[in-house]
């Protein structure tokens, strides 16, 4: 495509993004070995209509007649420009706070330990069931600004903090909520295997059974795009997770797993022979599931802030992933236990650090790739006729994102088509 392209349509741009260092598309030719350049256009400008991207290119290059006196203009001031941040993995509709299981894991205590202490999922669960929707929403609405403010226009939510049939639609209708609420694009996910109740203690066949008659309700009132399960010792097996998986992919979810997070239990195999969209986690994954994910196209979706904060001794091997040929997207994964902050940038920079990516593939993890584990081809990358959601960064250098950590690097948020946040503190280039 060259940096003439145009949609064909001689009405004037609503938005132009201009004096960028660069514009990353992420857009390049699908590669078999996940090795995908940034595709940087040669450009420094982006042409808006409405809600979508109209036309790439330098600026000294604007097609005639589109740029008027109603044209708004964002100067990117010498920044980069990049697609909308796409964070595939995320549990941020909750109550409850569970900070002092951080203390508690600085003085030792283990999972077990915590649990007994009234932590865990279980804890966030009944602080969960205890609100109504209001205040889930009153609860979210400031992390989901937080996540924007990072850059994040695309967030996947789970449910999993109700765990009773009123619960999780519940939950998953204060998704849908938030979604007309505030700028970000919200993709439900419906997990019902996220732990097992203790009034189920007893009787885990029940608790299945009444988790197939909520997701029956879930499609009926499709309120959910995946259906979703945490497959691992003490949470639920291969077995049990293969058989609602199942049922839920009959009813037409897509799906993703939980899986490998804390022990090696074919998790991953268990992904790719389920067709499954996503395998997230990864930290004991093998390699025999590190080439099952190849081999069926799943993409693999890295959180590296949940293995740093419950202090594990491994972390998902994103190199090993990506040499193999499976696309490696990063998540957030914001939850009130394993990973309390919105903070997606600090993703990008401990994936380096940790999981053996190279900023440009950190990058890719959040945009393409991340759209990829969400089953997407519109979001996550920049192209012509596309939605037209893009940040301006405040660094030049893609290797800048990953080695500041945890700053927050976007200046400005545009969301189809809009500038919907701009940071006047910070997030300047250096
Ligand atoms: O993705 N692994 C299971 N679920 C979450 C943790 C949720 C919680 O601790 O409340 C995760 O890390």
């Amino acid at each position: 495509m060259s940096s003439s392209d145009i949609d064909g349509d001689s009405v004037p741009f609503t938005l132009l993004v201009r004096g960028a260092s660069a514009v990353l598309t992420a857009d390049g030719p699908e590669s078999s070995d996940a090795g995908l350049t940034l595709a940087s256009r040669a450009g420094d400008a982006v042409g808006i209509r409405g809600h979508e991207v109209a036309w790439i290119g330098p600026e000294t290059a604007l097609p005639h007649g589109l740029v008027t006196r109603g044209t708004e203009f964002l100067d990117a001031e010498g920044g980069l420009v990049v697609p909308g941040f796409v964070d595939c993995h995320s549990h941020v509709v909750f109550a409850g706070d569970r900070s002092e299981e951080f203390a508690l894991r600085s003085l030792d205590v283990d999972a077990v330990g915590i649990t007994r202490s009234g932590g865990g999922i279980i804890s966030t669960v009944f602080a969960t069931r205890a609100k109504d929707e209001d205040a889930l929403i009153r609860l979210a609405l400031p992390r989901l600004e937080r996540l924007l403010a990072h850059g994040v226009t695309t967030l996947e939510v789970k449910s999993g903090y109700g765990l009773t049939l009123e619960d999780e639609l519940k939950l998953l209708r204060v998704v849908r909520r938030l979604g007309s609420l505030q700028p970000v694009t919200l993709v439900p996910t419906f997990l019902w295997m996220h732990a097992l109740p203790p009034e189920w203690a007893s009787d885990r066949a029940g608790f299945l059974a009444l988790g197939r008659r909520t997701l029956e309700a879930v499609v009926r009132e499709g309120l959910a795009e995946f259906a979703d399960a945490f497959v691992e010792q003490g949470a639920f097996t291969p077995e049990e997770a293969r058989s609602f998986l199942t049922e839920a992919k009959r009813l037409g979810l897509r799906l993703r797993l939980h899986v490998d997070q804390l022990s090696a239990g074919r998790g991953a195999e268990l992904a790719a022979e389920l067709g499954a969209v996503s395998a997230d986690h990864l930290e004991c994954v093998s390699p025999q599931g590190i080439a099952a994910l190849a081999r069926a196209g799943v993409t693999a979706v890295l959180m590296p802030v949940a293995t740093l904060v419950l202090r594990r001794p491994t972390y998902a091997p994103g190199k090993a992933l990506r040499e193999a040929g499976v696309p490696v997207a990063l998540a957030s994964n914001v939850n009130p236990g394993s990973a309390p902050t919105e903070n997606l940038s600090l993703s990008l920079g401990l994936a380096c650090l940790l999981n053996g990516l190279t900023p440009d593939e950190a990058l890719l993890g959040v945009t393409r790739w991340g759209a990829q584990a969400l089953g997407r081809t519109d979001v996550g990358r920049l192209k012509v006729g596309g939605p037209a959601d893009l940040l301006v960064l405040g660094c030049r250098e893609v290797a800048h994102l990953s080695a500041h950590l945890g700053v927050r690097h976007a200046r400005a948020v545009v969301k189809g088509g809009r500038v919907v946040l701009r940071a006047n503190d910070g997030a300047r280039c250096p």
